[in-house]
């Protein structure tokens, strides 16, 4: 099983971007982690993050293309972006939509998101470990 586990804008800076918020793990650690738990779980993972819309539009039409499931941190543009939505509703595998942090309990327009509800699971407040369990729910798909 291929799981693309993809990340919007900014997450490269995790560790030093507002570290009150988003704590001190690092995206080496989140890529480590995501790698970590996919061996384990026996299943193959592709991390990748971009800060051009474009590129992870790219990416979700090669999951809809290949049939991959998709672990999904569209960053900013959960809130924004129309076309991400469109692009997720492509996608026939199982897509977990995860955040780092609890958006619900942040400011009032972190509070919609465009994906959820073509998404098959939300996750927001685990930090890293969201990850993790969105991997393990993707493996149990099986
Ligand atoms: C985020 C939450 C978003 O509101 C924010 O824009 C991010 C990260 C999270 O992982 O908590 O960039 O998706």
């Amino acid at each position: 099983m291929r799981v693309l586990v993809l990340n919007g804008p900014n997450l490269s800076r995790l560790g030093t971007r507002e570290p009150d918020i988003y704590g001190t793990d690092t995206y080496a650690d989140l890529t480590a982690r995501c790698a970590a738990v996919a061996e384990a779980l026996g299943i193959e993972v592709d991390v990748r993050q971009t800060d051009a819309e474009h590129e992870l539009l790219g990416w979700l039409h090669e999951a809809a293309d290949t049939g991959a499931a998709v672990v999904v941190n569209p960053a900013g543009w959960t809130h924004t972006s129309v076309a991400l939505r469109d692009a997720c509703a492509l996608v026939t595998g199982p897509l977990v939509e995860v955040h780092l942090t609890n958006v619900h309990a942040r400011e009032d327009f972190r509070r919609h998101s465009y994906v959820s509800p073509v998404a098959t699971a939300v996750i927001a407040g685990l930090g890293i470990e969201g990850y993790a369990a969105a991997l393990r729910f993707v493996a149990a798909q099986r």
